[in-house]
């Protein structure tokens, strides 16, 4: 077992204590205190982190207004667009910084979090496109009057947006929200995850350095209930764009109505994936695979329902015992290791709690279920598959947020849309198939936010992504994602 070497800039990065970034100024949390983020392959403290609070939240939000009134009114289109260009050269230039912090606070493997970086320049790349092009029309009303009328539309960045994002994507998830945020002139207080909060306090780093004005973006580091809340119930901030549980999300929505705050919401999911006796067993094995276990299975869009065709069920649970067996589990920072821990010891607990339950509710352990004997640290779990031919158990039903896959087979194809729409999620779904007319049938009943035929978790900054159901509010990327920090404001104008 032999692990990465640091990059010298990640050391000295560590070594000192993150802080918060408040109107162009990195500054300690008003209270002086601060939160120790662990590194969970080893679970030693990888770093020290200002933990903001209420007074931060309200300086942070004053910061944005001013720069909303202020300097960032005062740039052109091209000029957001320029920075959004200049953001996305830094994120290549400092790709392989930003993947040892999400490797080292996240635990994903190195590969995985490679990628991630990669793709968090594409995505501002897309977004920086975006300034120049957002367009209101001229519209043909007809006034009862019959006098001339001009009418035409404007489209106005909403204002002051809070971000609050998750860790299990603690890069991407940052970026799909402020691309839209600098697109379309708005603001931001950005609120990373109490788990993940480096690769965000250099991605803030990176947008300092690319010269986006003082109060553009503000970070305040911290903890859910002492500055996410605060920054949920702000009366000063006009939207809240969120990722995470379906638990908080409600209590964000309840608590954006203190001022009519706009809202975005990407929550959990319990994702069907769906076999067909005529699909490729082998590639639809290795994509059912891939779809539960990248990530360690902390993936909203996880595709941890599968459903498979009775004539191939022993067929693919056999690939699918194999393709877990290959996963190596290590620490991300050794390229050996295809599986990381997870990312706290809150969550491994939450996932043995499931594999526990799951055989108690009757559903078959066909292989996993444990932690891995030969790792004595760390919050590993092996890659874990059920059988459960009634459906019933919690791990057939509810998010576990892990490597487990619940497979159930079926037989009769109107049948089995029923049941795979039979959940309060739907954030994706998906079939393997090589016949033409069941792919886009089964599509178009499917009901999910995305839907992926022959192929998994894929997405792109063109294409929108979000949840039906209490997957969500709204969709992400796209041009979709400009509506949603965009206001329409319409002007008619008495031509007589
Ligand atoms: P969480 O929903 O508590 O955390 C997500 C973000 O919300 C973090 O930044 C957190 O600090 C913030 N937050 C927490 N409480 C808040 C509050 N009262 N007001 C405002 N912000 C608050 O998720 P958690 O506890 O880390 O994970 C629990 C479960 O949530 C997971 O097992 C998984 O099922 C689900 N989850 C889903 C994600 C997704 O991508 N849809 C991402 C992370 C978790
Ligand atoms: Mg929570």
């Amino acid at each position: 077992m032999s692990q990465i070497q640091l990059l010298p800039a990640v050391e000295k990065f560590l070594a000192q204590p993150g802080r918060l970034f408040i109107g162009g100024t990195w500054q300690d949390a008003a209270s002086g205190r601060r939160f120790a983020v662990e590194n969970p392959a080893n679970e030693c403290v990888l770093a020290e982190v200002a933990e903001g609070g209420e007074r931060d939240v309200d300086t942070a939000v004053a910061a944005a207004r001013a720069a909303f009134t202020g300097v960032w009114a005062q740039q052109s289109p091209a000029q957001r667009g320029l920075l959004l260009f200049r953001l996305a050269e830094l994120l290549d230039q400092y790709r392989e910084e930003l993947a040892q912090l999400i490797t080292l606070e996240n635990g994903k493997p190195i590969a995985t979090a490679r990628g991630e970086a990669a793709s968090a320049a594409n995505i501002i790349r897309y977004f920086a496109g975006w300034p120049t092009k957002i367009e209101g029309s001229t519209l043909p009303v007809s006034p009862s009057s019959g006098a001339p009328m001009l009418n035409y539309t404007l489209r106005e960045p909403v204002g002051v947006c809070a971000l609050i994002v998750p860790w299990n994507f603690p890069l991407t998830m940052c970026v799909w929200k402020l691309g839209p945020v600098l697109a379309t002139g708005c603001v931001a207080v950005l609120k990373p995850a109490e788990q993940t909060p480096l690769v965000a306090i250099r991605l803030v780093q990176l947008i300092e350095a690319a010269g986006f004005p003082p109060g553009v973006v503000n970070l305040v580091t911290g903890l859910g209930i002492h500055t996410g809340a605060p920054l949920a119930q702000h009366p000063d901030v006009d939207k809240i764009a969120f990722t995470g549980s379906t638990q908080v999300g409600r209590l964000i929505a309840q608590a954006a109505t203190g001022n009519m705050k706009k809202v975005s919401l990407e929550l959990g999911g319990k994702s069907p994936n769906i076999i067909l006796p005529d699909a490729d067993i082998v590639r639809a094995a290795k994509g059912a695979a891939d779809g539960i276990f990248y990530n360690q299975g902390q993936v909203c869009t996880a595709g941890s329902r599968l459903y498979v065709h009775a004539s191939v069920l022993d067929q693919v649970l056999e690939e699918l015992q194999r393709h877990a067996a290959a996963h190596v589990l290590g620490p991300g920072l050794d390229p050996a290791s295809s599986m990381g821990p997870l990312v706290s010891a809150r969550q491994l607990g939450s996932v043995s709690a499931y594999l526990q339950r799951g055989q108690e509710e009757g559903a078959e352990l066909i292989c996993g279920g444990a932690r891995p004997a030969h790792l004595e640290r760390g919050h590993f779990i092996q890659p874990s598959v059920f059988l459960d031919r009634a459906e019933r158990a919690c791990v057939a039903r509810e998010e576990i947020f892990g490597p487990v896959l619940t497979v159930m087979s079926w037989t009769e194809i109107d049948e089995l849309v029923l049941r795979a729409n039979d959940s309060p999620y739907g954030l994706a779904a998906g079939l393997w198939t090589r016949d033409l007319r069941s792919a886009h049938r089964v599509a178009a009943q499917l009901k999910a936010g995305s839907v992926w035929i022959n192929c998994w978790n894929v997405v792109d900054p063109a294409s929108p992504f979000g949840g039906y159901k209490q997957s969500g509010w709204g969709r992400e990327m796209s041009k979709n994602v400009i509506d949603a920090y965009t206001e329409t404001k319409s002007v008619f104008v008495d031509l007589a």
